[in-house]
């Protein structure tokens, strides 16, 4: 009994000890969360605002590294981003920049996934149509890297883009559209190169090979989860409008254009601006090499989105908005009949962007652009054509396409002057 007695006042006094043990935590730990709060509301009254990650998870390790964390901080502060940005030009001017790019890679696997409080954005855009030049559009994208490569530095994007922008004798527009487009990427926080894919040969442009090449070429300078084929004459006019891809689905961004008086043009319309995923675009190859001239190739995009069952995503009409810039009316193509019938037939599936045949005649990496220029095939198919086009082809091909050589020869130095590194005469089979 005596021993009953002597064991349960023993637990007893276990019991209390090991309640005592645990309010006394508690206490510590609301003690030292509220000094947290006191201390955050003390900073405050004497003007020094916290930070919003803490140091310690910044891994700060250059002058560079300082200013960037001040820039993210200093969201809302325009005149104070200002001068950060200044001094950072200027660090990098004096031999920062490599120092950079070696922490970069080392440090991109620890550093947290972006999130949306990356992106800075403004929302309805001011579009700026003036023309500038290359070299002004370089200083005022001081982070754009060579080959128009950027990614934040302060995160991991989920994402690597490649925007693949198709591109004949529209360099008044394609300035214009770098001028805009980069601010917009960087606001969105997107880890990004632009793909500009030129066509040099003196067929019919072709859009659609074009954007296969791009798409081709930037599998082989990367790995891109996502591809944006981009018309160059889109500028985009709300910021909220992301760049990204989503699993299952291709997202149709430019639904409503200037041109069209912000009214989706059909219900099927599938140009313009598409991000497509690396999954989804290898599941129905890109798209059909066929189409020379203008039109038809992004209804066959339709086409094989819905036989390889990926769904189309419109973004919503309020922000995927797009200024279209003017341009020269392109001319329908003769043969737009015959190889539409072939796609709607599904007999053009067995073309696509894994045996597209080109020469790439050059790779440059620009301070804004990466410059891929081609020569393709010639069309396959041969539709019914009209007097000036047969005489306008016999005169190409007897003088070797001298004169659309000396005509882009006259357009390219005016608006550009000198690249870097270049890959010449690449069959690609
Ligand atoms: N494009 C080009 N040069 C041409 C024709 C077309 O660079 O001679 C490219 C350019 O990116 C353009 C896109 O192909 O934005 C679509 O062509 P276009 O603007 O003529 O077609 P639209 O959509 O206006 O009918
Ligand atoms: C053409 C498309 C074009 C659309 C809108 C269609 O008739 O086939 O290529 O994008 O019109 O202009
Ligand atoms: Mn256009």
């Amino acid at each position: 009994m005596e021993k009953t007695k002597l064991k349960l006042f023993f637990f007893k006094i276990c019991f209390f000890l090991f309640i005592g043990f645990i309010i006394l935590l508690n206490v510590e730990s609301y003690n030292s969360s509220s000094k947290k709060v006191i201390e955050r509301h003390e900073m405050k009254k004497r003007g020094v605002v916290p930070l919003t990650t803490p140091l310690h998870q910044l891994n700060l390790k250059t002058p560079e590294d300082v200013l960037e964390a001040l820039l993210h901080e200093e969201k809302n502060n325009n005149q104070i981003r200002t001068e950060i940005r200044q001094m950072l030009t200027r660090l990098k001017s004096v031999g920062g920049k490599n120092k950079r790019r070696k922490r970069k890679k080392r440090s991109a696997d620890i550093l947290r996934k972006c999130n949306r409080d990356d992106q800075r954005l403004l929302g309805p855009l001011i579009i700026d149509e003036s023309s500038i030049a290359l070299a002004n559009i370089s200083a005022k994208n001081p982070f754009v890297g060579k080959g128009g490569k950027f990614s934040p530095n302060f995160c991991t994007p989920e994402q690597e883009i490649a925007i693949i922008v198709p591109f004949r004798d529209r360099w008044p527009n394609l300035l214009v559209w770098l001028n805009n487009i980069h601010p917009v990427l960087q606001r969105q926080a997107r880890s990004y190169r632009i793909i500009v894919v030129e066509q040099l040969d003196p067929h019919p442009f072709n859009r659609a090979a074009l954007l296969n090449v791009g798409a081709r070429e930037a599998e082989i300078l990367g790995s891109p989860d996502c591809f944006v084929f981009h018309d160059v004459d889109l500028l985009p006019e709300d910021d909220r409008n992301i760049y990204e891809c989503v699993p299952g689905s291709a997202i149709a961004m430019s639904v409503a254009a200037s041109k069209w008086k912000y009214k989706l043009q059909y219900e099927q319309y599938s140009g313009g601006v598409m991000a497509v995923g690396k999954r989804e675009l290898d599941l129905f190859d890109g798209l059909a090499n066929s189409f020379y001239g203008w039109g038809g190739e992004d209804d066959d995009l339709y086409h094989r989105l819905k036989w390889s069952n990926t769904s189309i995503k419109r973004n919503p009409a309020h922000i995927a908005r797009y200024r279209m810039l003017g341009h020269e009316k392109a001319v329908e193509s003769p043969i737009l009949k015959n190889v539409m019938s072939l796609s709607e037939r599904n007999l053009l599936m067995k073309e696509g962007k894994s045996n597209i045949k080109y020469k790439m005649k050059n790779l440059a990496e620009d301070s804004l652009f990466t410059w891929i220029q081609v020569e393709l095939p010639p069309p396959k198919h041969k539709g019914k054509k009209s007097f000036f086009a047969k005489a306008k082809e016999k005169v190409d091909s007897f003088l070797g396409g001298a004169i659309q050589h000396i005509f882009k020869q006259k357009q390219e130095d005016k608006y550009y002057s000198g690249s870097t590194s270049w890959a010449k005469d690449v069959d690609r089979f």
